[in-house]
């Protein structure tokens, strides 16, 4: 059993109560901005803000650290190419044999369809890939715990980090997502999570308008 080491915790920093109610007031109105966006301007984005949007993403906690994670970076053209048409065919089955009329029903006040022009539109798509199981240099199996608990939250954070930086992103769930492993050549312990449409917005970008929970409808305070 690998025994554990420990050193003194020099990243923490305390801020005054007033600091402290400044700054998460300041964060939580920059959140609040944040809006899902289905329609993508294709000016580039420096490749070094995706690389650091990923590194706060791979710094979220995970079940034992095992950071079951795996990020696909697309932006050649042709692989998003491959990807809307992929999309494209199982969203229309989605919409029109698969999905249960409750489900459409939901999506409804948000107008999406089966058409994902944004998949090519948009400079980068990240592929969010689940890994159930890790392997050692000589091949053995290493069980990953807490595999969706870990991805979502550090995709929470990809999110919050892209909108950080100034750009839009959309969280895209093609059902199924099986042909991202195909695409991607993403082996078998790897699972698609889901797909990050990331960029400028375009011009006349618009969004459905739609509301949050109040604060009292999601908390409890015990
Ligand atoms: C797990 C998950 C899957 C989603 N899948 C899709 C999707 O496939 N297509 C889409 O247009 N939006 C998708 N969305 C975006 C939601 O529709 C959006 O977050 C929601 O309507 C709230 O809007 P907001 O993000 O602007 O607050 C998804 C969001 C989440 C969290």
């Amino acid at each position: 059993m690998t025994r554990p080491v420990f050193r003194p915790l020099t990243t923490y920093r305390e801020v005054s109560v007033d600091e402290m109610k400044c700054q998460i007031r300041v964060f939580r109105d920059d959140m609040l901005r944040r809006r899902t966006v289905r329609q993508f301007s294709c000016r580039p984005v420096p490749r070094e803000v995706i690389e650091d949007c990923l590194q706060i993403a791979g710094s979220a906690p995970s079940g034992a650290n095992l950071q079951p994670w795996h990020f696909v970076v697309i932006s050649d053209l042709e692989v998003k190419r491959q990807i809307r048409e992929a999309a494209e065919k199982e969203e229309y089955l989605f919409y029109h044999e698969r999905a249960p009329k409750e489900w459409l029903e939901a999506l409804a006040p948000l107008g999406t369809d089966e058409l994902k022009p944004y998949l090519e539109a948009a400079p980068y798509l990240i592929a969010v890939f689940a890994r159930y199981y890790g392997l050692t240099p000589n091949g053995r199996k290493v069980k990953n715990y807490y595999v969706m608990e870990s991805v979502g939250i550090a995709t929470g954070m990809l999110i919050s980090a892209v909108h950080v930086a100034g750009l839009v992103s959309l969280t895209h769930t093609p059902s199924p997502m099986g042909f991202l492993n195909r695409i991607l050549d993403r082996p078998a312990q790897e699972k698609a999570f889901l797909l990050l449409v990331v960029g400028y917005p375009a011009e006349d970008a618009v969004v459905p308008e739609i509301s949050k929970k109040s604060l009292k409808e999601i908390i409890t305070f015990v």
